[in-house]
């Protein structure tokens, strides 16, 4: 078939085959290759990846380091039901990890993807401290599962028409500082968000009820909002006080993302609980729920468990993925190429009142789209013209935010200057043709 055809054979299958629930996904770009910071399309065209698989692809798409080691656990055992076997990868990938995780998160529950790390999270909580309550964020996201879906409020049409979810779920103001009611300074938006909290200590669940805090260090899907610098400071100092758990979510910002290995890291701040996935094997499916040895071993055999959790291969790739971001130097490679970034997408922002903020850390990064002069009213339109004109030049960058106003920017840790001004100019040649208002 020509390249042609095959883009419309592609084309034409997905809407007969695939749940039309995806469908506000995009751009559903058929894509034949993917190599490095590319993706080669069915089109014949060559696209900067700026959205590395929404943060999976973070070493690069097919690392060859990566597809060495998987190929090789590939011929040697796909797969190893752990608890019926047990396999070298998955050791290895266990010390591997506690290298780089922060100080005693030194034991893992292994799933397959981010939704069952956040699962694991909160049946390991409310398991050892015999708690039923969570305090999530409004905002967050943490996956589509039950539970999952439980804890997230990004956009209540996640949660349309599945209720009752798990009960025991409560959710506090996230502080983003750009959209405060208080007022848009870092002290508000912190102020916001404790108060809320106290305002469900006294009138929804005591402290002494609430299991654990589950939180994103820096919030992914809601638009990569960068909290106030003490915000996990005063979670752990309340966790501290009222013996409860603090979960971190990393999926989306762990794996050298922002520069550190973990977005907590940024901050300073030591977590109970870890849920990690996406960027952890380079695209295998791989997820998994960390907490201390003291706190996991209180999990007793037979209460949580999984067939495919762990697999060789994903474990092997999981190896590698960490050994490349070591080798290659890429958390500095992160904060200087972020860098680069965030100053050419201030100096836009300079030009175009459209974008309301830039924000985020390493090479998370993001704009929000607002209509100039109206109060910072979200702007998806524009920011859903702005990635379809970026498309059509040759750049993958992707949607986030609770209205769809955020354009987030997700490029592979080993992106070069040259790529980020290439990006750079196309978004300015999208922004210049955008409607002002
Ligand atoms: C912070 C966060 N947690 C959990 C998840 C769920 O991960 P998965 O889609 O692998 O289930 C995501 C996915 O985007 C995420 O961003």
């Amino acid at each position: 078939m020509k390249p042609e055809q095959v883009l419309l054979h592609m084309a034409r299958r997905v809407p007969r085959v695939l749940a039309p629930s995806l469908a506000e996904d995009w751009p559903k770009l058929p894509v034949l290759k993917a190599e490095g910071v590319y993706l080669y399309a069915a089109d014949g065209k060559r696209y900067l990846d700026f959205t590395s698989g929404i943060g999976v692809t973070n070493i690069g798409h097919c690392h060859p380091r990566v597809v060495a080691a998987a190929t090789q656990q590939l011929q040697a055992m796909i797969h190893s039901a752990v608890g019926v076997t047990i396999h070298q990868s998955l050791l290895e990938l266990c010390e591997a990890l506690t290298e780089v995780l922060p100080p005693k998160m030194d034991m893992f529950f292994f799933g397959n993807s981010g939704a069952e790390a956040v699962e694991g999270a909160i049946k390991l909580a409310r398991y050892v401290s015999r708690r039923p309550g969570i305090i999530a964020f409004e905002g967050g996201f943490h996956g589509r599962s039950y539970g999952a879906a439980s804890v997230t409020s990004v956009k209540s049409k996640y949660r349309d028409h599945y209720e009752p979810f798990v009960p025991g779920v409560y959710f506090a103001p996230y502080p983003y500082t750009f959209r405060c009611p208080l007022g848009s300074t870092p002290e508000a938006a912190l102020e916001w968000t404790l108060q809320g909290i106290q305002r469900i200590f006294q009138h929804q669940i005591p402290p002494s009820q609430v299991a654990a805090f589950l939180v994103e260090p820096i919030q992914g899907e809601g638009g990569y909002i960068v909290p106030p610098e003490d915000f996990l400071a005063s979670l752990r100092s309340l966790c501290d006080e009222h013996g409860i758990y603090l979960i971190i979510d990393e999926v989306q910002s762990g794996f050298g993302r922002t520069g550190q290995m973990f977005a907590s890291q940024l901050f300073g701040v030591q977590p109970d609980i870890m849920a990690i996935a996406k960027g952890i094997a380079s695209g295998f499916p791989l997820g998994a729920t960390v907490a201390s040895r003291k706190l996991m071993s209180q999990w007793t055999a037979g209460a949580h468990g999984t067939t495919f959790g762990g697999n060789p291969v994903s474990c092997a790739a999981g190896v590698a993925t960490l050994q490349v971001i070591r080798d290659e130097d890429l958390l500095s490679h992160c904060r200087e190429m972020g860098a680069r970034f965030m100053q050419g997408l201030r100096s836009l922002q300079s030009k175009y009142p459209l974008i309301g903020e830039v924000r985020g850390a390493g090479l998370m990064l993001a704009m929000e789209m607002v209509f100039p002069g109206e109060e910072k009213k979200p702007n998806p339109k524009a920011a859903m013209k702005l990635l379809e004109m970026s498309l059509e030049r040759g750049l993958v960058a992707y949607m986030a935010g609770t209205y769809g106003q955020v354009v987030r920017f997700i490029p592979p840790l080993i992106v070069e200057a040259e790529h980020i001004d290439q990006a750079l100019g196309i978004l300015e040649e999208g922004l210049a043709r955008l409607p002002a208002g």
